[in-house]
């Protein structure tokens, strides 16, 4: 059975609603609704009007039935990487780089929502505990230099996310904005390979505030999306819409060639439990 102890996947509860949280329910909606109008934005006007041999245009143009999601992400990454100035992200060629983590990173309304600052300021703030948490000495996660990108995703009815990992980031967060008993779930596969006895799956059923942490090499994806309607009401379910983080080097993620100075591959875990000798018959 594959263990994904607390250590390896650590959800913390952003809403108040839920145990542990402390934030009101308008804080996951108003991302929620701000994520799903840039996402129409860019779908209805911005990629519709781009130069025909526009890079993101060509990307939304594929056919395939992620193109739309692909182009969105590539839209943001720019944004990131231009400190959120719109007319430098779309412009053909910019020197990419990766701002500090409180310099502007979305599109202008995204930067303007406080919900948003307070989203990445929460998982700047507990990126070191968490690598603390998992094993990194607190000296070498305190002296991290870290990049945080994130970029929203809108998934309609019968969409899902295959599966992938991030090696080369320090770890990664999904903070799920809005998912209803339609949203699909979070799957993690067994890192031990895909042949019996392992090939085992660890599922996170996502509610709406949930801030998901895991290591860059967990392989996970976003499972299928309710259908279109619902055979009962005839209502369509509401859009899945996640928040996801890349956590790593300032220079972006490590290349393989140096994946031996990552500081994470330095991570120990050890626990120390005194036991009874008598108890066990010794
Ligand atoms: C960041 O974005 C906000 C909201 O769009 C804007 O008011 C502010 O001027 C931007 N800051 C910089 C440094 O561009
Ligand atoms: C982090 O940044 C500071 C200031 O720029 C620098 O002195 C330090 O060496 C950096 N640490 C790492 C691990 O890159």
């Amino acid at each position: 059975m594959l263990i994904m102890p607390d250590l390896v996947m650590t959800v913390v509860r952003i809403l108040g609603c839920l145990a542990g949280g402390w934030l009101p329910a308008s804080f996951h909606e108003k991302l929620a609704s701000e994520a799903v109008r840039g996402w129409q934005n860019f779908r209805d006007v911005i990629g519709p009007g781009l130069p025909r041999n526009h890079e993101l245009y060509r990307q939304l143009s594929q056919k395939h039935a992620g193109a739309l999601n692909d182009a969105f992400f590539h839209y943001q990454k720019r944004l990131f990487e231009a400190e959120g100035n719109f007319e430098l992200a779309m412009s053909p060629d910019f020197e990419t780089s990766t701002p500090p983590p409180d310099a502007n990173s979305s599109w202008p309304d995204m930067n303007a929502l406080p919900e948003y600052k307070k989203l990445r300021k929460i998982v700047e703030r507990l990126s070191r505990r968490y690598l603390t948490r998992s094993g990194l000495a607190p000296e070498s996660a305190m002296a991290l230099n870290y990049s945080l990108f994130n970029w929203a995703a809108v998934h309609g009815p019968g969409e899902f996310h295959g599966p992938h990992t991030h090696v080369g980031e320090y770890h990664v967060g999904v903070f799920y904005a809005q998912a209803g008993d339609g949203a699909g779930k979070l799957r993690f596969g067994d890192p031990r390979g895909h042949s019996p006895p392992f090939g085992r799956s660890f599922f996170h059923s996502p509610r709406s505030g949930d801030l998901v942490f895991f290591p860059s090499w967990l392989s996970h994806m976003a499972t299928v999306t309710a259908p279109q309607t619902n055979p009962t009401s005839g209502e369509s379910p509401p859009l899945r819409v996640v928040f996801s983080f890349n956590i790593g080097p300032v220079q972006g993620p490590m290349p393989c060639h140096v994946w031996w100075s990552d500081p994470t591959g330095d991570m120990r875990f050890s626990r120390k439990l005194a036991f009874n000798p008598e108890t066990l018959g010794l």
